[in-house]
């Protein structure tokens, strides 16, 4: 590993398991989608704030694959609050400069949603001063058993050798493929786990964590943690410079 990757300064990609935003409602005598609609502002606050701080990938968990056990009433609201996020940013997403794009199994999702996707997905396509990634209905494990399955398709047919398989062989067939692996990953709430969010990718990745709720996360707080991950060193296994 060089000199120059062990000093990194600002984070090139960061993701954020934006968790807390049911105990911010609970907290006020509200409803738990009261807390999402809230957290949905924040979304937007930081995805602004990237550009400044340097940040060129964006990787917000927003529903994972385990979210199906909530609620219907919730998973219903959390749906519908995608679709509406989607349709209020298009606008200034676009015209932004962010490329977005979304990981996750698709095939559970209600195709005008999936539709939406697509759609924003394309109409983003040429930009490239911000990547933002969205992960919705996404789980590592999810997704590393869905990589399997299409490798071993490509085997069946010939395509792939077993012996060419390496760790880009698999980066190539996740979600992911065309990303950088993740710098640095947050977690507000002062909950310290990863709940199945880009094991493979975050293999080097360093952890934030925050006890901010989501809700109150503010684009400063997300400044004073990207401070806080330039004074860390990075070794990759390899002895101190
Ligand atoms: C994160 O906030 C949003 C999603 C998981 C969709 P939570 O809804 O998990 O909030 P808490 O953890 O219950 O406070
Ligand atoms: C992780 O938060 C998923 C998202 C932020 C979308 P959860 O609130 O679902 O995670 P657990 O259940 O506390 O592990
Ligand atoms: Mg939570």
């Amino acid at each position: 590993m060089a000199a120059k990757d062990i000093q990194q300064v600002t984070p090139e990609h960061v993701a954020i398991i934006m968790d807390g935003n049911g105990r911010w409602a609970t907290r006020r005598g509200m409803p738990r989608l009261y807390g999402h609609r809230s957290g949905a502002r924040r979304v937007r606050e930081v995805v602004r704030a990237c550009p400044d701080l340097g940040v060129r990938y964006l990787t917000l968990y927003a529903f994972s694959t385990e979210n199906w056990k909530r609620a219907p009433t919730e998973v219903e609201g959390l749906m519908a609050l995608f679709h509406r996020y989607i349709t209020s940013e298009t606008t200034e997403l676009i015209d932004s400069g962010v490329r977005v794009r979304f990981i996750g199994d698709r095939t559970k999702l209600d195709p005008k949603l999936v539709s939406l996707m697509t759609q924003l997905e394309a109409d983003t396509k040429p930009n490239d001063l911000l990547h933002l990634t969205i992960a919705l209905n996404y789980g590592a494990r999810d997704e590393i058993v869905r990589a399997s399955a299409r490798m071993a398709e490509a085997v069946r047919s010939g395509c792939l050798l077993p012996d060419d398989i390496d760790g880009d062989t698999i980066c190539g067939y996740l979600d992911t493929a065309d990303l950088p692996d993740p710098d640095l990953v947050i977690r507000t709430s002062g909950e310290t786990r990863v709940s199945n969010f880009l094991l493979w990718q975050s293999a080097y990745a360093e952890y934030a964590f925050t006890p901010v709720l989501w809700p109150d996360f503010t684009a400063a707080d997300f400044g004073e943690i990207l401070l806080s991950y330039g004074a860390r060193e990075r070794r990759y296994g390899a002895v101190a410079q």
